[in-house]
């Protein structure tokens, strides 16, 4: 006979699914648990910005954007991540403004061949796709900027990840800043103390990091983002000690010393499409992919292991300051009021008239 533990989880897991096919409406009270640990910072509202800002003007939009992604993501899973990482991106770099999708143009440069962009972030053509629709729907009104944030958001949803309430109203730069990207993105070498300082700089501290890093739980990296703990981790020709055997070497199959550089890997290999809180779990084990990763469990700072270990124990902790954390990071230094402007086209920037 069923135990009524395996009747709840049944439960559970069944209103779990039902949530995700519902994916842009809010969950029910009580599904999400905002706050309880970590105070919702990431919720303090931003002047300009409130979660019903296209009421009025769009209130399609959320509709308008579900079908499409659903659409891409269910032809290539890793969309997904794709997306998602566009949003870290575009915050990063002065403020989640779209600058990241900007191309080369007379007064541009673009931030897409930026170092830690270039032959790496994608997912511009179902922004493209969605900006196009939301055009259609409601002319010249949701800006690229939130077009980014409803696709992280969606496809964070649709990977089986928390919902998270989604301040609106951020608008489009007319500028991007190459140099900045180069800057103010880490490098997946970094040490702890380093990231530790990128995050820093944009207003966020080490709970952020360690919740934010948990977007590795989807999606892949190319072999020469994690090359050098193979091969060379120390200039000292040996691989990091860090890493577990067998993983070192599935990886190393992968990855010769030379070549093979656009190769890819899942960073989560349990399971590379699905937000879930396998990616801690890996990296107590020695299998984060990056050293970004690893480092946050074997940096020796008492906290943010502290942090990993806990996310790794509890999902609900994990997904509970996600949402804080990346509401707050989609909430870095929006252009608002009459600054900026609403692009017809999230690739280049609007003519004057
Ligand atoms: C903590 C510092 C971080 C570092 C050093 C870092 C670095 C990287 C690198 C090197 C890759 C693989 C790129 C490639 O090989 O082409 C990657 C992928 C990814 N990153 Fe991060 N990342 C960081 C934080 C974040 C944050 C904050 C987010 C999102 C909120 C994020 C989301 C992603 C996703 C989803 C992917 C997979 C993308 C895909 O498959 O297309 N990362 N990251």
């Amino acid at each position: 006979m069923a135990s009524i533990n395996t009747v709840l989880g049944a439960i559970f897991v069944a209103s779990f699914y039902f949530c995700g096919s519902l994916a842009f409406f809010p969950p029910g009270p009580g599904h999400h648990h905002e706050g309880a640990h970590h105070p919702p910072i990431g919720s303090a509202p931003i002047p300009g910005l409130s979660t019903d800002y296209y009421r009025l003007t769009c209130p399609q939009a959320d509709e308008t954007v579900a079908p499409i992604l659903k659409k891409a993501i269910a032809k290539e899973p890793r969309v997904a991540a794709s997306l998602l990482r566009l949003l870290f991106h575009d915050c990063f770099v002065q403020g989640c403004d779209a600058s990241v999708l900007l191309d080369d143009a007379e007064e541009v440069v673009s931030e897409k061949n930026a170092i830690p962009n270039k032959d790496s972030i994608r997912g511009f053509e179902v922004i493209d796709e969605i900006k196009a629709a939301l055009e259609e729907a409601c002319p010249q009104t949701v800006s690229c900027a939130d077009t980014v944030a409803l696709a992280a958001r969606g496809s964070t949803v649709l990977s089986g990840g928390p919902y998270w309430e989604l301040p609106l109203g951020r608008r489009d730069s007319r500028t991007a800043n190459m140099k900045l990207a180069n800057k103010n993105l880490p490098p997946p070498n970094a040490t702890l103390h380093r990231l530790i300082k990128f995050f820093r700089r944009q207003g966020l501290d080490k709970v952020d990091l360690v919740a934010l890093s948990g977007s590795h739980t989807i999606g892949s990296a190319r072999c020469v983002s994690f090359k050098q703990r193979l091969y060379n981790q120390h200039r000292d020709n040996r691989p990091d000690s860090t890493l577990e055997t067998s993983f070192y070497h599935t990886l190393a199959s992968a990855c010769p010393r030379a070549g093979g550089d656009g190769e890819i890997r899942p960073l989560d290999l349990v399971s590379p499409s699905r937000f879930d809180n396998s990616y801690y779990k890996l990296v107590l084990e020695g299998k984060g992919l990056l050293n970004s990763d690893e480092v946050l469990w074997t940096g020796r700072d008492p906290e943010i292991a502290g942090l990993v270990k806990s996310y790794a124990e509890d999902e609900a902790l994990f997904f509970e300051h996600y949402v804080s954390s990346v509401t707050k990071m989609g909430n870095i230094n929006p252009l608002t009021g009459h600054d900026g402007e609403i692009r017809k086209n999230c690739r280049r920037v609007n003519q004057e008239i």
